[in-house]
């Protein structure tokens, strides 16, 4: 991939940002898109994070506002319910939502040693997608596990309605939902 791009000075490692033996004071730019909300500790992420970075080293990260603001959150939950009451998952609970509260931002990143904490708030149409059918493909793999506990013939009305949403939601760009998000940036003390 960075060869295509022709740059010549990234690596690519797969490692878990909570455990890693980060260098001490290694990095001066830490970001994360849509990432860090799947954080299962997050204290024990952002701490690692932070020794990992020089002083005034930046974290910058993307995060989801609340489903609220997020329709296409609420359209596939929705959609792919296929009529349960699916259960809300506690605050804080990794997931889109996790690091959607400000506040929670704000105590998660003083404490693990940034200060200047700023989260600026950004409303952009969301893609999923050339068409629908493309867009459909892509989210029902993407949540298949919603559905797994369904009957063939629930399971199949379900992916119909995340069809048609899919179609309510076609515009000259694509597929497109309203979507919120934070952009969080601070620096390391
Ligand atoms: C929704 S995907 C976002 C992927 C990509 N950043 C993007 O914007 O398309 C969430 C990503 O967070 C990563 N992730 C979750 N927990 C992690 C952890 N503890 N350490 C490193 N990466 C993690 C997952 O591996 C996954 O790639």
């Amino acid at each position: 991939m960075a060869d295509k791009e022709h740059v010549a000075n990234a690596t690519f490692l797969q490692a878990d940002a909570q455990v890693h033996p980060f260098p001490d004071q290694g990095f001066d730019i830490a970001i994360s898109r849509y990432g860090a909300m799947f954080f299962g500790d997050p204290p024990a992420a952002f701490t690692n994070i932070a020794r990992g970075m020089r002083p005034g080293g930046r974290p910058i990260l993307l995060t989801w506002q609340p489903p609220e603001s997020n329709e296409w959150q609420s359209a596939f939950r929705t959609a792919l319910a296929a009529g349960r009451e699916l259960p809300t998952p506690p605050p804080g609970a990794p997931g889109p939502a996790s690091l959607s509260d400000p506040d929670r931002v704000r105590r998660l990143l003083t404490s693990a040693g940034f200060v200047d904490v700023r989260l600026q708030g950004l409303s952009q149409p969301v893609y999923f997608g050339p068409d629908p059918d493309d867009a459909c493909r892509f989210v029902s793999g993407q949540l298949a596990w919603m559905v797994r506990d369904l009957d063939v013939d629930t399971s199949g009305r379900a992916i119909d309605s995340l069809q048609a949403s899919m179609a309510d939601h076609q515009s000259d760009r694509g597929v497109l939902y309203d979507s919120s998000a934070w952009l969080i940036e601070a620096r390391r003390s």
